[in-house]
């Protein structure tokens, strides 16, 4: 997909971080954007900016672990601007912890955002977008976590890894069927954005009670301090409007991560035990 300009995108976890910078871009873009998070002070300021840089922008206060709330996103969608062609499924939280003591509800939340947000972002729009028969493209966001294996983030990694191989399936299936819709995996670094603060956002229900997991606070802290220094969000809605032109589906880091990923797949490749190759920058 080529041309966006005048074109409709929608984006989830909007309102803050990676989201926020990808709603701006498409705007900048010439595109029509509606903007979707749960966080609806945040999400109502991030749409006023984008219409005060004179962008036609819709807020669309949603949570996508709510199939029937992801539903209502797309039909707002279709009501407001009578299109939908860039579809970004990329609202995510994170918690850490050791694997086997983090709660139940660590689970569940990281689960019901992280990947029934996509799951519900690709049963939604993906048809709807067929049956318009018009070019566009889906962009679902993993990480780097999706490509390897870290200890004491257990819960967020699987999440990713999850989201990768759907998107991969994705693309085998639009492709197969010859269909004018692409879709791309996003794999972001460390990114500063609020990601460290995603607690801001749990739902009230999932919140656990007792001592957190063995590491939490190590985790939180590092990825505290990682994100301060973190590749401005803005660089990857530069890499994703690239990808969405190339119809290039892998969106990677292109840093220490990629030898801690070409490490895991080596081990698979050579049937060897996983090696613990953390990403380090040289
Ligand atoms: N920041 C990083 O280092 C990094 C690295 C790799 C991948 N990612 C991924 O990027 C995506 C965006 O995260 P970010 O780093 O911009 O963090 P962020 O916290 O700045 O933004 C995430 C947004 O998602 C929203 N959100 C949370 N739960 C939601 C729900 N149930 N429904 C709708 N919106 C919800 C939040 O309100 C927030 O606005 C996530 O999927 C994250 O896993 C981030």
């Amino acid at each position: 997909m080529k041309d966006l300009r005048g074109k409709v995108a929608v984006v989830t976890g909007a309102a803050s971080g990676i989201g926020l910078a990808l709603a701006r871009k498409f705007g900048a873009e010439g595109m029509r954007v509606v903007l979707a998070d749960v966080e609806k002070d945040a999400l109502q300021s991030a749409a006023q900016g984008l219409e005060a840089d004179g962008v036609e922008a819709l807020a669309v206060p949603t949570d996508v672990s709510q199939a029937e709330q992801v539903e209502a996103l797309a039909q707002a969608t279709l009501k407001a601007f009578d299109g939908i062609h860039v579809v970004c499924n990329n609202a995510g939280v994170f918690a850490g912890g050791v694997s086997w003591e983090a709660p139940l509800k660590d689970y569940e939340w990281l689960i019901n955002v992280n990947l029934w947000g996509v799951i519900h972002g690709i049963r939604t729009f993906t048809p709807l977008m067929l049956e318009r028969g018009e070019e566009g493209h889906i962009i679902n966001t993993a990480s780097m976590a999706a490509v390897t294996s870290m200890p004491f983030t257990g819960v967020y990694y699987m999440t990713k890894h999850a989201v990768l191989s759907m998107s991969e399936t994705l693309y085998h299936e639009l492709t197969l069927m010859g269909a004018k819709v692409g879709a791309s995996v996003l794999c972001p670094e460390l990114i500063a954005t609020q990601i460290d603060q995603s607690d801001r956002n749990r739902p009230d229900a999932l919140r656990s009670e007792g001592e957190a997991p063995t590491q939490h606070e190590v985790v939180m802290q590092a990825i505290h301090e990682g994100v301060k220094t973190g590749v401005p969000p803005e660089q990857i809605a530069d890499r994703v409007v690239a990808a969405i032109r190339e119809n290039r589906f892998y969106i990677l880091a292109d840093d220490a991560w990629r030898k801690t990923c070409e490490v895991r797949l080596e081990d698979i490749r050579l049937r060897r035990n996983p090696t613990f190759a953390p990403p380090v920058n040289d």
